[in-house]
């Protein structure tokens, strides 16, 4: 039987997973039961679940029955939790703690990687390689996947494969681009300070809150003057906190704002463009500022051609060439950027829309939900893009 007919064999199986977990949303370092629960069903298939005494998540290992010492291993991955979201979908199976949701999908994540892991284990014998299993949190923190890179997660892997379910992208199908795919997400703190004075007498102070406005018109010429046109950059100043008093010369202004871009060159930049701006602007009006700058993830971009082979042709191979559709990037980020930095990967998207059945909502909205018939692929692409990837690597 191949990954297809066993996805459909196993598809009330998922659907029932998908469900279960629904209904049991955890936030991002708190996903316990979520990371028990999985383990439970790792151990139902045969597995031994690896977990981490100070952080949520497991790993389990698939051995091969015809891996060698030489042979390849590929990580398989889904994040597992939920969003501050109240849920208003109206599902029978919503989910049971209050003003939490799994709005994003990682509900579907995880019941699509069971399905792939439950259909591995039964061709468990014909692996030419081993399939590292794993079941992330904290996702939706932007830095969930660090812990475990920097805890050796993926010392013994190749490569590395994901996947999200996406509401702004129609069901059943799939994407599996090159290129970039997602943006890279830093953030950023600006401290601006200067000396109070009373408000009828600015000449006795320094501004912080004119040196401030300066600072955030002068940033966006960064995307503007400094940027290649070509290139998406966003510079967002998001939050502003100065002043005490309608009458008092403000001595200090917090602003906080995001970069978001595909390009590594220009993300590496960034920092240095707006410390620049910000330290002589500021000193233009005799104020003085300084930076904090936090990187998170980096862009998501599927650079390694022989990983996009195999899982466009995994796709095809079972759903036909039509299965496939362009996505546009996006602005967006994926802490999985930070697994492909440490080793190569692919990251694919599988489309849940579906305005027949009323599924529009996209992710991260409280209404959001999926056309459930997709979780087969999804399920199956994990297991046939891994069976041929050992394959294709152990020629
Ligand atoms: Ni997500």
């Amino acid at each position: 039987m191949n990954f297809k007919e066993m996805a459909e064999q196993n598809e009330q199986w998922v659907i029932q997973q998908r469900r279960f977990f629904h209904q049991y949303p955890e936030l991002s370092f708190e996903e316990t039961n979520t990371t028990k629960e999985i383990g439970k069903r790792l151990e139902e298939m045969g597995l031994e679940p690896h977990y981490y005494e100070d952080y949520n998540g497991l790993w389990a290992m698939i051995k091969g029955g015809k891996a060698t010492a030489d042979s390849k291993t590929i990580a398989l991955r889904a994040d597992i939790d939920a969003l501050p979201v109240e849920e208003h979908t109206g599902l029978d199976f919503c989910s049971k703690n209050p003003g939490v949701m799994h709005a994003c999908g990682h509900d579907c994540h995880i019941a699509m990687l069971l399905g792939g892991v439950k259909m591995l284990m039964e061709k468990k014998d014909e692996l030419q390689g081993n399939v590292k299993i794993i079941f992330q949190a904290a996702e939706e923190s932007c830095y969930g996947a660090r812990y475990y890179v920097e805890h050796g997660l993926l010392d013994d892997v190749d490569a590395i494969y994901g996947a999200h379910i996406w509401g702004d992208f129609d069901a059943p199908y799939m994407n599996f681009e090159a290129g970039p795919r997602m943006a890279s997400c830093d953030n950023f703190t600006i401290e601006v300070e200067g000396v109070s004075a009373h408000g009828s007498a600015p000449n006795h102070g320094i501004d912080a809150i004119l040196a401030a406005a300066h600072i955030i018109t002068e940033l966006q010429s960064i995307v503007s003057r400094v940027n290649d046109p070509l290139n998406p950059l966003v510079v967002t100043v998001g939050e502003i906190h100065g002043g005490q008093r309608f009458n008092i010369i403000a001595n200090k202004v917090v602003m906080e704002g995001t970069t978001r871009t595909h390009s590594p060159e220009m993300r590496a930049k960034t920092e240095g463009l707006i410390r620049r701006i910000a330290e002589h602007v500021a000193e233009s009006f005799g104020a003085k500022a300084t930076l904090k700058f936090d990187y998170y993830p980096g862009p998501v971009i599927n650079d390694h051609e022989d990983l996009n082979k195999i899982a466009h042709d995994a796709a095809v191979k079972m759903y036909g060439e039509d299965c496939l559709k362009p996505l546009a990037k996006m602005m967006g980020s994926e802490d999985f950027a930070m697994f492909m930095e440490k080793v190569p990967g692919i990251f694919g998207f599988i489309g849940s829309r579906n305005p027949e059945l009323g599924f529009t909502a996209k992710n991260h909205n409280d209404h959001y939900t999926v056309d459930e018939s997709v979780l087969k692929r999804g399920a199956a692409m994990y297991a046939q893009f891994a069976y041929d990837y050992l394959e294709e690597k152990s020629k």
